[in-house]
Formats: C-alpha cells, sequence, structure tokens
C-alpha cells in the first residue's frame, strides 16, 4: 500500500525532470510530452489515493506544468511582441498594502502562492537531472560552487563569517555555464528558479523593473516561508543591462533595480539561504557596480586537452566506435573546439555513418546496422566543422578574467 503511491510519484518525478532538463534545452515538443506525462502520473495518484497528505502539493505541480505546457505552446504560436495582454503581470494580483516591514503569517501563505503564479514558468521545485560527474573539468567552478553553496547549504553552523551568495559565471558559448547551474541546483533541496534574461527582458518589455523587484520578492519569500533553498539562476544576464528595452531610461532603472536587490541579498541575515547564479557569454559589457555584486566571478572556459579526451569519451560512449579509435588524438587537434562543437562533433560523425547506411539502400533490411565510426571520420567532419568561438574572442575573455576574475 505505501510503496504504490511512491511508484507513481518516482515516475512523475522522473518525467517531470526530464521535462525540466528537455524545456531548458529549447526541446519544446519533447518538454511538452514529459510535462504531460508528468501531470499524468500526479493526475493518477491523486485518484487513487484520494486521501494522500501530499495531493494538495501534487496538484499544484501539475498545475504548474500544465501552466508551463501553455506558455511553451504560446510562444510557438506568437511573436513574443505579440503575446496576449493577459501573460503580462496584473498589478492587482500583488498583495495588498502591507509594505516591506510587516508580513501578517495570515496572509503570507496566499502571498507565496500569488507570487509564484506569476512566475509560474520559471519556480521549479523538482531538481534537474544533472549530475557534477556530466560536466567535464571545469574544476574552478565546480569547487566555487560547492564551496559556496552546496556546503553552506548543508552545514550553514560551519560558516560563523558568513558565505557569497553571488556567483556570476562567464565564458564563452557552449562551455558549460547552464550546465553547472544544473548541477548546482540538483543538489538544493528546495527550488530552483531559472530565468532567461533575454527572454524575460523582451516578455516583460516596459515592466522589467518591476518583474526584477517581484522576481526577487518571491524567492525571499519562498526562502523565508518555507525555510528551503532557493537558487535563482539568471542566465544571459548581460541582457538585463541591454539595449532591447525601448524605454528610454528603462535600462538604468531595471539595473538599478537589480542591484538593489542583489545588495539586499548579500547584505541578509547569516541563515538566509537564497543564492544568485547569472550567467553571461558577455562579461565585457557589465560594469563594475553590477560586477561588485557578485562576490565569485568564474571563468568557465574552453575545455583543455584532458577535458576534451574526457569529452569525446562521454559523447562517444553511445556510439559503435572502431576499436583503433585514438580519443587522445581527437583530443590534440581540437583545441579551440568548445564542449558544446565536440558533442556536434560527435553527433555529426554518427550522421555520417547512418546516412551512408541509408545511402547504400539497406537502412530497412532487418538487422543491418552503420558500420563503426573511425578516426578518418572525425577528421573529415573536423575540416567542414570549425570551433564556433574565434581566437580574438579567446584573448578578449582572458583578458577580461585576468582583470575581474574572483575565484
Ligand atoms: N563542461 C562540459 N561538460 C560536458 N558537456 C558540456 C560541457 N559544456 C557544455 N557541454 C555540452 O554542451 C551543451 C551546451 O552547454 P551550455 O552549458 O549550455 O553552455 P553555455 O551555457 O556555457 O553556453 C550542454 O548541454 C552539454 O551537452
Ligand atoms: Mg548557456
Amino acid at each position: 500500500m505505501s510503496l504504490a503511491p511512491q511508484e507513481l510519484e518516482n515516475s512523475a518525478s522522473k518525467y517531470a525532470a526530464e521535462a525540466i532538463r528537455l524545456d531548458s534545452q529549447g526541446s519544446r515538443g519533447m518538454a511538452i510530452q514529459s510535462y504531460q506525462r508528468a501531470i499524468e502520473a500526479l493526475v493518477k495518484l491523486v485518484q487513487i489515493y484520494p486521501d494522500y497528505k501530499l495531493n494538495k502539493v501534487y496538484m499544484e505541480r501539475a498545475n504548474a506544468y500544465q501552466n508551463r505546457i501553455k506558455a511553451l505552446q504560446m510562444s510557438h504560436g506568437l511573436e513574443e511582441e505579440e503575446r496576449p495582454a493577459s501573460t503580462s503581470i496584473d498589478n492587482s494580483k500583488q498583495e495588498p498594502s502591507n509594505g516591506h516591514g510587516s508580513k501578517p503569517a495570515s496572509t503570507k501563505s496566499t502571498n507565496v502562492e500569488t507570487l509564484k503564479a506569476d512566475f509560474d514558468d520559471l519556480v521549479m521545485k523538482e531538481k534537474p537531472n544533472v549530475s557534477w560527474n556530466e560536466v567535464i573539468g571545469l574544476e574552478d567552478a565546480k569547487r566555487a560552487i560547492r564551496e559556496s553553496i552546496v556546503y553552506p547549504m548543508k552545514r550553514a553552523d560551519l560558516f560563523p563569517l558568513g558565505w557569497p551568495r553571488g556567483i556570476l559565471l562567464y565564458g564563452p558559448p557552449g562551455c558549460g555555464k547552464t550546465l553547472l547551474a544544473a548541477a548546482a541546483a540538483a543538489e538544493i533541496d528546495g527550488y530552483f528558479i531559472n530565468v532567461d534574461a533575454a527572454s524575460m527582458m523582451s516578455k516583460w518589455l516596459g515592466e522589467a523593473e518591476k518583474n526584477i523587484s517581484k522576481l526577487f520578492k518571491m524567492a525571499r519569500t519562498l526562502n523565508e516561508s518555507e525555510n528551503v533553498p532557493v537558487l535563482l539562476f539568471i542566465d544571459e544576464i548581460d541582457s538585463l543591462l541591454g539595449t532591447r528595452n525601448s524605454e528610454v531610461g528603462g535600462e538604468v532603472r531595471v539595473k538599478n533595480q537589480f542591484l538593489t536587490e542583489m545588495d539586499g541579498i548579500n547584505g541578509k541575515s547569516k541563515e538566509s539561504q537564497l543564492y544568485v547564479i547569472g550567467a553571461t557569454n558577455k562579461p565585457w559589457s557589465l560594469e563594475g557596480g553590477f560586477l561588485r555584486r557578485f562576490q565569485k566571478r568564474i571563468y568557465v572556459t574552453l575545455p583543455d586537452n584532458a577535458s576534451r579526451t574526457n569529452l569525446f569519451s562521454q559523447y562517444t560512449a553511445p556510439l559503435n566506435v572502431e576499436g583503433s579509435l585514438k580519443i587522445e588524438e581527437l583530443a590534440k587537434i581540437t583545441e579551440g573546439y568548445s564542449a558544446s562543437d565536440i558533442k556536434d562533433i560527435c553527433q555529426s560523425v554518427q550522421l555520417r555513418v547512418v546516412n551512408e547506411l541509408f545511402e547504400s539502400g539497406k537502412a530497412m533490411e532487418a538487422g543491418t546496422n552503420p558500420r563503426p565510426v573511425n578516426t578518418p571520420d572525425f577528421r573529415e567532419i573536423l575540416k567542414i566543422r570549425k570551433p564556433s568561438v574565434s581566437v580574438d574572442m579567446i584573448r578578449a575573455y582572458m583578458r577580461w578574467s585576468d582583470q575581474f576574475k574572483a575565484l
């Protein structure tokens, strides 16, 4: 009796985790499918065990997934600018007059719900399904995140002098910034709020300042009222300072609002478990005041030779490879390629042999398989697949890093 709800719950969280991962990778269709499955499992659970004590939580989750599906379907059909007015945040939903100081306990839980409802598609209580092992290399970054988030979260008592709450990850695209945030979130037994600043700014056109304040308020309220850690991940954080905001003076106010909110977090009581990880490919567009709010600033670099070897092992593991394939050699000839480039290369090589099989006309015969991939396949792909980040760009990152890094 007690095992069965557990099983359904497990399958719901499995689908949910999968959905969240797909969602964060931009696989909209597949994400919707997984959210759907998670909802089905949750609904079944509630139907079979109508008295189960967590049913309310399950229905809330099912609702959150439903809303996310709606948002995904909507963003598919409409350009950002054409979104219906109902998706913009409604002032009347804000809680009544209680200002910062007073928080009557009776309205607290409804406030959390109201705030959460506004950002439903962003708040995930389920952890993304990424482990530290999947993040290759980047030892500095992993250590910094463990030291300033994971350990304090588990044993706050060991940090009498406090610990940093803001971490900035910067570096070229495709090297694992988003992946690192996901791995950190997987360790958090609390809420993960994933905000893509670029799409937020266009969605919130003209209302960004207000929404940033609501976003942080929600994070604070979740942390305080449920007493669980909250990790706010802001991807493409440079967009907060961008010129996308058409309003005159809009960017300045957005930036100032953000700085104020960060000060609030950094100045919080020692026990506060509210963390902000920001990620950017354009660190040079962030100014000093902004940078100071992130006590840890970590360069997420291109993979070195050892990391490239590990990346090739990881991404060729599911493939059928020729015994003579020299992973070390592949690592040597791919200096300058990003982790995500290497993943793409492995994918292209597999496509190549599959393609061959189809061209040979034998693909539809029972039991036929592509030939194993070999080193020449990789060399051929590398001829037509150049690194996605230029040497000049890397120099720019290094220069910036020398000046501003903070480990
Ligand atoms: N350090 C890494 N280890 C393993 N895979 C990686 C790493 N960096 C990137 N990848 C692969 O590339 C994809 C894109 O990386 P991502 O974290 O989004 O890069 P960034 O956020 O730095 O632009 C990841 O989903 C992962 O598959
Ligand atoms: Mg990213």
